[in-house]
């Protein structure tokens, strides 16, 4: 949710902040805007609308200077528009801030702001943080830096900021809590941005900033870290593992598309280095020293939200079939807000792609609170969950800037897999035969991707079908549930056709009311487990007239016979058949998109790390 990106150094700062909010736009793209400092004034352009438009607006503007900063846009407090977007001027125009997050007692701030004179133009609560600044700055007489760290200890709320003033041209002072914030180091220059994709391109020597912290940015000097607190601490310069290559749709049309087509590589990436087919061994580095506490736990509890949560819910029939833990899978923004019942032997696991989503990261800091054991398993590398997990693995997906999310899906549930592989085996819970036959399955599972790319065409045509309807059903049952719900998520997020995803059982407690033949009913139907259960759901469809589209074993008949469409996937076992059916469901999603002429890649409304509750 917002992008933030800063520059201080010798280069004209425009370009690199144009090219790194392109980058950010995934985070948010209802409005952008940048802040220069030229001389002893600050020029501010902005507009409603895509990056690409700022940017053809600032065609012929004044766009030079060396220190600046940009922001691009989701819209919180105040509607997306000119006035709206940030960056966000002080009173006598000589400050300019830009702030990912929500200041919570911001009406507050306001009106004792507006009681001492200032004049607000937006509607945001972010213009409350520059007003603050410059208030503290000329009434206590300090430094910016100082000023900054003064109005932080007021506020309530979270936050990535960069603020620039002309008093210290050649200076960015950042700060965050609760929402991510990197500092790039180049020759005698800054680059700040809320993920590494903006700056990879410039630098590899980063600095992650931690919650409460302020950094002092000014070009030929080094860089200065306190706490809100005013204690000076030492900084960390790490190395940035993210290469420019991913952050490009490498011929694809969208990167949904491309990385639904990189599932083979992703999903092989996740188990590289953790599966030794040849020596039957299944290890998972980053939680082997918290093993212990998994094979000891009373329960196992997975927070996460949307698609993570999906992911989740297969882990939980695993880790149940499998080990024999009771688990537990909630969604991240309930869990937090029940006072659930934690025990200091249980283990809570937190997924989340980006590894920024607020409501997980408030479980994860809940879980702690509270004695358990708190691991993650997150795609970004040095993400906010990522750091503040007692431990746990990375998913290797490689950036995912699509919004709708793909390849972290099929990624979450290889490492989840991996980690119930382990703790069977370590548990004595699983046959010998049963974990040799898995292990070499799971290895083959790229291979089995690959095959279903085959289908796109004919997965096409049955999205021409789908596309004119308005609603559509998924069912599944066991394994297969969570990839109806995942199915559904792919389907109405990006072509806005409503969809709802259900166990396939259930339909009769209420959702076969709404069968008749205008109603599509996707069906996840594989061999095994619970197959004969879910022909007698079709059966049920097909006699109220729904249409069926059906995905199946390779070679099936039954179903076949009783489907409109059928989309026919390898064989495997029934663990895995999330990981092969999610494929096709998320192909026929972007078909669908597209033919209604939607942004697939930017879907309405959405963002795709989201850092606000
Ligand atoms: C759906 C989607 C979202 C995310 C959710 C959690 O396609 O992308 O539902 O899965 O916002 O995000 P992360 O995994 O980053 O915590």
């Amino acid at each position: 949710m917002c992008g933030i990106i800063g520059y201080v150094g010798n280069k004209e700062a425009y370009p690199v902040l144009l090219q790194g909010l392109h980058r950010l736009e995934y985070r948010g793209y209802d409005s952008a805007g940048v802040a220069l400092i030229q001389d002893d004034i600050i020029n501010i352009h902005k507009r409603q609308g895509k990056v690409s438009e700022l940017e053809e607006y600032c065609i012929d503007r004044d766009i030079s200077g060396h220190t600046g900063i940009a922001h691009t846009r989701w819209a919180t407090h105040g509607e997306p528009n000119d006035v709206n977007a940030h960056p966000h001027f002080s009173s006598d125009k000589k400050m300019a801030l830009i702030h990912n997050g929500i200041i919570e007692n911001y009406q507050l701030l306001k009106t004792e702001l507006i009681n001492r004179g200032h004049e607000f133009a937006s509607e945001t609560d972010t213009e409350v943080l520059v007003h603050l600044v410059d208030d503290i700055k000329r009434n206590e007489n300090v430094e910016l830096a100082e000023a900054v760290r003064l109005a932080l200890t007021q506020v309530v709320g979270t936050y990535a900021i960069i603020v620039i003033s002309v008093e210290d041209p050649h200076t960015l002072v950042v700060a965050r809590k609760g929402s991510p914030l990197i500092i790039g180091f180049g020759q005698n220059e800054f680059y700040v941005a809320s993920d590494g994709s903006a700056i990879v391109e410039y630098t590899d020597k980063v600095v992650y900033l931690n919650d409460e912290e302020i950094a002092i940015l000014t070009e030929g000097d080094d860089i200065h870290v306190k706490t809100i607190k005013n204690k000076v601490i030492p900084h960390y310069v790490e190395t940035l593992e993210m290469s420019l290559n991913q952050l490009e749709k490498s011929g694809y049309e969208h990167f949904m598309l491309k990385e639904i087509f990189e599932q083979p590589r992703s999903i092989a990436d996740s188990m590289r280095g953790r599966l030794n087919s040849a020596k039957e061994i299944v290890s998972l580095g980053g939680i082997i020293e918290y093993e212990n506490h998994l094979l000891n736990a009373r329960r196992i509890i997975i927070v996460a939200c949307g698609t993570s949560y999906h992911a989740g819910l297969v882990a939980e029939y695993m880790l149940e079939d499998l080990v024999r833990i009771p688990v537990e899978v909630e969604y991240a923004s309930e869990f937090r807000y029940r006072n659930p019942i934690i025990y200091s032997d249980d283990v809570v696991i937190a997924i989340s792609q980006s590894g920024e989503t607020a409501d997980t990261l408030a479980a994860v800091e809940l879980a702690k609170q509270k004695g358990a054991t708190v691991l993650g398993i997150c795609n970004v590398v040095g993400s906010s969950i990522a750091r503040a997990t007692h431990a746990g693995s990375y998913t290797h997906a490689g950036p995912e800037i699509g919004v709708a999310s793909t390849k972290a899906f099929t990624a979450q549930v290889t490492v989840l897999t991996l980690m119930a592989l382990c703790l069977a085996k370590r548990k004595g819970k699983i046959a010998k035969q049963k974990y040799t036959h898995i292990i070499h399955e799971l290895e083959n599972i790229p291979k089995r991707v690959e095959e279903i790319f085959k289908l796109d065409t004919h997965i096409k045509e049955i999205a021409s079908y789908i596309k004119n309807f308005n609603n559509a059903l998924y069912l599944g049952r066991n394994y297969n549930y969570p990839v109806a719900l995942e199915g559904a998520l792919k389907l109405k997020e990006i072509s806005y056709i409503h969809a709802e995803g259900y166990p396939a059982a259930e339909m009769k407690h209420g959702p076969i009311a709404l069968i008749d033949e205008d109603m599509p009913v996707v069906v996840i139907a594989t061999i095994k487990g619970t197959y004969d259960k879910v022909v007698s759901n079709i059966q049920e469809v097909k006699s109220r007239k729904g249409k069926i589209i059906s995905i199946v074993t390779e070679g099936d008949t039954v179903v076949k016979g009783l489907s409109d469409y059928i989309i026919e996937i390898p064989e495997t076992e029934e663990m895995f058949v999330p990981l092969l059916a999610t494929i096709p469901l998320q192909l026929l999603a972007y078909h669908v998109a597209i033919m209604r002429g939607k942004n697939v890649d930017q879907p309405r409304n959405l963002a795709k790390s989201v850092t606000v509750e």
